[in-house]
């Protein structure tokens, strides 16, 4: 139960870092969330036209969810490793920072996959590259990317592993309720396209 405790806070924090608003505002864009869809993540950063800038969001974003599940397996294996996965991509989403007003989990989710099992997690960057490459829509790939997650995971990896998918799939969701009415709408813009516009 310590180590349960831990790696769920540790987790959480790890994953509250919110690199996206801490990397735009150092380089002198101010504040993201006025920027474009207002997300924090590495798809909103490329709207400020800064391209190495959106790739560091996505490394470090994916990355502290790699980390907190490498810390939680080293200290107690694969079921700690993705209930510290889950914390993390819950700190992104909801970081107390911002009063848990977060971002939409999704390179955190293919960090913490990557991590927890890694031919899960390429097979869910490859359905995001793959749509990406066919509409060049972000958030349409980040769906079907969660969609397949679950599904990925329960065939190439081990029940806490779908499991964890399973619950990063359905808040993926729930988080891109905008995205999924400006799909419909047929607005939603493509990935760099249209500078400070969402
Ligand atoms: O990862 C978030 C992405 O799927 C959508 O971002 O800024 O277009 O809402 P955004």
């Amino acid at each position: 139960t310590l180590a349960l405790g831990l790696v769920t806070v540790g987790g959480y924090l790890l994953g509250s870092i919110p690199f996206g608003l801490v990397l735009t505002r150092l380089a002198g864009y101010g504040d993201i969330r006025k920027i474009g869809s207002g997300n924090i993540g590495a798809t909103n950063v490329l709207r400020t036209g800064n391209k190495p800038l959106a790739l560091a969001t996505l490394l470090l974003d994916s990355g502290k969810g790699a980390i907190a599940v490498g810390l939680a397996w080293w200290l107690g294996g694969s079921v700690l490793a993705a209930i510290a996965g889950g914390a993390a991509f819950l700190g992104h989403c909801f970081p107390v920072w911002l009063k848990f007003k977060g971002g939409k989990g999704v390179a955190t989710f293919l960090g913490t996959l990557l991590a927890l099992a890694w031919p899960v997690g390429l097979a869910c960057c490859g359905t995001w590259a793959i749509t990406a490459a066919i509409s060049r829509i972000s958030s349409l790939s980040a769906l079907v990317a969660a969609a397949l997650g679950p599904v990925f995971a329960y065939l190439l990896a081990g029940q806490e592993q779908a499991w964890m998918a399973l619950f990063c799939a359905v808040l993926i969701f729930i988080r891109h309720r905008p995205n999924i009415e400006r799909l419909f709408a047929g607005t939603e813009p493509k990935i760099g396209a249209g500078k400070n516009k969402a």
